[in-house]
């Protein structure tokens, strides 16, 4: 018999008083971080009346130039090039690497629909790889995939990082490249080392609900110039521009596809302005984060996702349903958004959510067979509760969440029946 305190609320969702009633912080509901260093950056470019990067100005004296210059020194990478989205920057570190058509990429199904489509963007085809129950890639699935696979697409979804010296390991051994998917981790460090770093090329994202906000936007950063130098022909560096990112670069540029994937200025300069605050987002993240999830550690019928060495951005919560059950997750998240707290279950069926990779149908062949190899990463994927956590989150918004959080748990229907 398992002992369990008493809590005398009973829910919203059957009738009681909500949790909160204050809208739950989230980029689409006004929680933007933006202030006077925003302001002031994009009224610079309009006044400045020079809204393209490639203009007759020198790299450097450019906004995308400059914003170009200080990620790659945040990141200790060798070359930066922000183009106009993440998945444009994933796509570009692939084709720059000559992965293209009849080229197969293996990538983590825990993802979001971005992932593969990038892959597909790229002209190769999409190889999934099964999860484990933290819904970190399982590495025995990758192990037998990786000789098969041209290359290795690791994902930090929801800003957790992956076992970057496992996953580059096994890509070592069967000589193929890593890509990094970096675009949910901005800033976030692994073992030290910045995460988008590890592998060949690594690819972020500046669109909204991202470390750095630009609306749009992406960049990527290598340690080779010369795949760099090739991505920014594709993004659209053309007539030579290529040489103002790297003045002796021996290309032939005209034997590259131009696919306008760049950056404008008013979104460099707006990243920029960014990157001076994001050292105050990633710490507010990291503490609201710490906070919530120890407040809810050993919380009984739920788990916080377990993160590789804390390596995690903090911009999400995901609670895994310890019954399994895909029902008891979905009741769980509608639940807490009758708490006044945005909630979603991956496997809600009511929800077409693009990271349960189930309704990827684009990809047209089944991923979600009962038997199947992916069978388990369904599950797993299914019983999780995805939760979105703002750096804009104050003392009473993390409170509010953790008694949300401990009176829904409290209440779930499988815990019900062991009591
Ligand atoms: C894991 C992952 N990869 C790629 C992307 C795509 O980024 P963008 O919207 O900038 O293209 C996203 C977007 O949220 C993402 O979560």
């Amino acid at each position: 018999m398992t002992t369990r305190t008493v809590t005398p609320r009973a829910l919203a969702i059957e009738g009681g008083t909500p949790t909160r009633t204050a809208p739950w912080p989230t980029y689409d509901k006004g929680d933007r971080l933006l202030g006077e260093a925003e302001e002031a950056a994009a009224v610079r470019v309009i006044r400045s009346r020079r809204l393209f990067r490639y203009d007759t100005r020198p790299h450097t004296e450019t906004e995308v130039g400059r914003f170009e210059e200080r990620f790659r020194g945040f990141c200790g990478s060798a070359g930066a090039l922000a183009v106009s989205s993440g998945t444009t920057a994933l796509a570009l570190a692939l084709m720059a690497a000559g992965i293209g058509p009849g080229s197969r990429v293996a990538c983590p199904v825990f993802t979001f629909a971005a992932t593969p489509s990038a892959i597909l963007l790229a002209g190769a085809e999409p190889v999934l790889v099964p999860v484990d129950e933290n819904l970190h890639i399982d590495l025995d699935a990758l192990a037998k995939t990786v000789s098969h696979v041209d290359a290795v697409m690791a994902v930090h979804m929801r800003g957790a990082a992956e076992d970057m010296d496992a996953i580059v390991a096994l890509a070592d051994q069967a000589g193929v490249p890593v890509f990094e998917d970096a675009v949910p981790a901005m800033g976030v460090r692994l073992r030290a080392r910045q995460l988008g770093t590890f592998g060949l090329a690594g690819a972020f994202s500046t669109q909204s609900d991202k470390s750095i906000n630009t609306g749009e936007g992406g960049i990527l950063v290598s340690d080779d110039l010369g795949l760099v130098a090739r991505a920014a022909v594709l993004s659209g560096a053309y007539e030579g521009r290529v040489r103002r990112h790297f003045a002796t670069a021996e290309l032939d540029d005209l034997a590259l596809p131009l696919y306008s994937f760049r950056m404008d200025e008013l979104r460099g300069a707006l990243a920029a302005a960014q990157l001076d605050s994001l050292p105050l987002r990633l710490e507010r993240l990291s503490t609201n984060y710490t906070r919530i999830s120890g407040e809810l550690s050993g919380l009984e019928g739920i788990r916080v996702r377990r993160p590789i060495e804390g390596a995690i951005l903090g911009d999400a919560l995901l609670l895994m349903i310890e019954s399994g059950a895909a029902t008891d997750a979905e009741w769980f998240a509608r639940a807490l958004r009758a708490e006044g707290i945005d909630a979603r279950a991956f496997g809600d069926p009511t929800d077409r959510n693009v990271r349960a990779f189930w309704n990827w149908r684009f990809l047209g062949k089944d991923t979600d067979g009962p038997n199947g190899p992916l069978a388990s990463s369904v599950r797993h994927v299914a019983r999780t509760v995805d939760i979105p956590l703002s750096a804009s989150m104050d003392e009473q918004d993390c409170a509010d969440l953790v008694s949300a959080v401990r009176l829904v748990a409290h209440h779930l229907p499988s815990a019900r029946t062991l009591a």
